[in-house]
């Protein structure tokens, strides 16, 4: 296959291209040239996608399959201009932020409503136009595209190499052992997807031409599962105290990301539906998942013994809250 990955130089789009070219595909990458670098074995092209000139180094090839990962609508529309009519299949990669109602669970990506689009030549990088931005984006991939578009809405993606370390903390915290500060109740689901699955779902469903829209996420599991599996997966020797979220309020832990932040767990009942989708059409659609174990042992492996997080609690901040919970 000849696949032309729009990006290729960054944790997910760098993953599909690594994975492609394991496969044997033929792969272009087309980016500036400005972050990270190229894998081994892909053409790298200098594209900036922001004009439609500058996509002149791509007019006029083909391509068997795109993978996409903007979040910029003008890039999206000048891509198409100079490609729609030069490729078989093309998969967007959104985000589970396309969606505009986060508090009710079981939601699947066929009827779920979504956010109003940003102009189709939006290329505007406020962080709160994100999810309008993504709709808008997917449109125009549908509307041009039809049965030759493929649309995938990740969550949280993680896994060896991941850059915000919303999920490294809690392999990290959880090899570290003893009494260790667990969000809320552990019943509660939580959602993600490891980057490999992601890469090598994305490859499978451009190989079989696969189309439609779906959510990237695995199946929820609840926090206790996730983070007993974690713990075994790393012959951890660690007991769980299970804090409140009134608790975790009161000493400003921030929700999924940030500093003093804990991954993968949001303020509940507002984000009760986030992390609790129903992704069963994925499923049928090729999205396979490995056990959480593995993304933890993988996530140790690349990050090192002692890796310095961007994300998590420090350990002081987490004996002044358990003190303060076996104090009441
Ligand atoms: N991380 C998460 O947890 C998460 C969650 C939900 C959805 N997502 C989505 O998953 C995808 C992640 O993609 P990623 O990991 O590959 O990271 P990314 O940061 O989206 O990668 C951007 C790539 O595009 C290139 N690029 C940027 N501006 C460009 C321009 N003007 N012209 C041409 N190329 C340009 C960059 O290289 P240069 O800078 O060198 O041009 C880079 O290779 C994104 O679609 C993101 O929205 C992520």
């Amino acid at each position: 296959m000849r696949l032309l990955v729009l990006g290729g130089t960054v944790y997910l789009s760098k993953a599909v291209a690594e994975h492609a070219v394991a496969r044997g595909h033929d792969v272009t990458i087309a980016t500036r040239g400005k972050t990270g670098e190229a894998p081994e074995g892909v053409t790298h092209l200098t594209v900036d996608r922001s004009t439609v000139e500058g996509l002149e180094p791509l007019r006029g090839k083909e391509f068997d399959a795109v993978v996409d990962v903007t979040r910029f609508p003008n890039q999206v529309g000048n891509a198409l201009d100079v490609l729609a009519g030069k490729v078989a299949h093309w998969t967007f990669v959104s985000t589970c932020s396309v969606y505009n109602d986060d508090a009710t669970p079981g939601q699947n990506a066929d009827t779920a409503p979504t956010h109003e689009p940003t102009p189709d030549d939006s290329d505007d990088p406020a962080m709160d136009l994100f999810g309008p931005s993504k709709v808008s984006c997917e449109n125009q991939i549908r509307e041009r595209l039809g049965d030759r578009a493929l649309v995938i809405r990740p969550g949280l993606i993680v896994g060896p190499g991941d850059r915000g370390d919303r999920f490294g903390h809690w392999p990290q915290r959880i090899a570290e052992g003893g009494e260790m500060l667990a969000p809320g109740d552990p019943g509660e689901n939580l959602q993600y997807i490891d980057v490999r699955d992601l890469a090598d779902w994305i490859l499978d469903a451009a190989e079989a031409r696969t189309s439609g829209t779906y959510d990237g996420i695995c199946p929820p599991m609840t926090r206790g599962d996730f983070l007993r599996d974690i713990a075994t997966a790393l012959d951890a020797d660690v007991t769980f105290t299970w804090v409140s979220q009134d608790l975790l309020v009161e000493h400003e832990v921030a929700p999924w990301m940030g500093e003093q932040s804990l991954g993968l767990w949001l303020p509940l009942p507002e984000y009760a539906g986030f992390m609790n989708r129903d992704v069963s059409s994925a499923i049928a659609a090729g999205m396979r998942n490995r056990p959480v174990g593995e993304t933890a042992l993988a996530w140790r492996a690349a990050a090192g013994p002692e890796p310095a997080l961007r994300a998590g609690i420090t350990r002081e901040k987490e004996a002044e809250i358990l003190a303060a919970f076996h104090a009441r």
